[in-house]
């Protein structure tokens, strides 16, 4: 429970409200995180907050927070020379695909950053890529360095909800360009992570479309203050998100996220 300092080595913005963090241990690394886990970071003097890794290279953890409250936006704020507590690793991690099957990314917003390690340890895979991000304006848009990279191996497909002057894209939520994603629906493995709402909407298309549901992944979040399934507070039917999640196919997931919809 004791967070570890980290160094902040790198900071880039990504958008105005959100940065990635690039963290490096002061002496010793934690454990090695897994792509889809996340760890607690501790702003000091301000508080905590679960963030999950948007990269991993050796021992650096790279973090890509949005600024939404105190902790977020205090880590946001952060400097490269400035100190961070770090727990974890912590909760389960994203799958890998069953070898040739094609791999479905469908985000919203700041959800990008926990599928980026997807889309980077897919890029190097075989079998077909799509990814689909919905944001609600053009100026949300993460990782603008990696995006011409990724278009040049993969379907990279944007819409927003509201197009500024100049956007070009579509327009509309992100489930309308399921229609057009470049995966084969019986042979695909779908990582979802967003607001709810756009997961479940996500989901039924899928499932309509014959993608069983222990191929649907979604990255769930709830408030969390341990990390280590002793609180409560990440409750979610019979799971605990910080243990049995943040990473559940909705096979797990679909049961008690319709009851606490209810
Ligand atoms: C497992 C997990 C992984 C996460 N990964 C990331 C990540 O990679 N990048 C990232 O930017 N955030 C991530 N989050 C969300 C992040 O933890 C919260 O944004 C942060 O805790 C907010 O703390 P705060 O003190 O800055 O804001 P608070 O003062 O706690 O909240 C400020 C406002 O933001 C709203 N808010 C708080 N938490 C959330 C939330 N989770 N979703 C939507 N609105 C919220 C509150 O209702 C309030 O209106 C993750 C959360 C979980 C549980
Ligand atoms: S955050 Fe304490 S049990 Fe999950």
């Amino acid at each position: 429970m004791t967070p570890v300092p980290y160094r902040v080595a790198d900071r880039r913005q990504e958008s105005a409200d959100t940065v990635t963090l690039t963290l490096a241990p002061a002496a010793h690394a934690l454990p090695p995180f897994r792509p889809g886990q996340f760890a607690m970071l501790y702003a000091f003097g301000v508080g905590e907050a679960p963030l999950s890794v948007s990269g991993i290279s050796g021992n650096l953890l790279h973090h890509t927070v949005r600024a939404v409250g105190k902790v977020s936006e205090a880590l946001c704020r952060a400097e490269p020379g400035n100190w961070i507590g770090v727990r974890g690793p912590y909760g389960t991690a994203w799958p890998t695909p069953p070898a040739g099957d094609d791999v479905l990314v469908v985000a919203g917003g700041i959800g990008l950053a926990p599928l980026r390690p997807v889309i980077v340890e897919s890029l190097a895979r075989s079998g077909r890529l799509s990814v689909l991000v919905g944001y609600r304006e053009p100026g949300e848009q993460l990782f603008p360095a990696e995006l011409p990279l990724w278009r040049r191996r993969a379907q990279v497909l944007v819409t927003v909800d509201r197009p500024t002057p100049g956007w070009q894209g579509p327009v509309g939520l992100v489930t309308a360009l399921l229609d057009t994603a470049d995966c084969r629906t019986d042979r695909c493995t779908a990582f979802l992570c967003g607001p709810e709402p756009m997961m479940r909407a996500t989901v039924g298309e899928l499932l309509r479309r014959g993608v069983p549901a222990e191929r649907i992944v979604l990255s769930l979040e709830r408030n969390m203050h341990c990390g280590t399934g002793w609180c409560g507070h990440c409750q979610l039917g019979p799971l605990l998100l910080c243990r049995d999640g943040p990473v559940v196919d909705w096979a797990r997931a679909g049961e008690p996220l319709s009851v606490s919809e209810r």
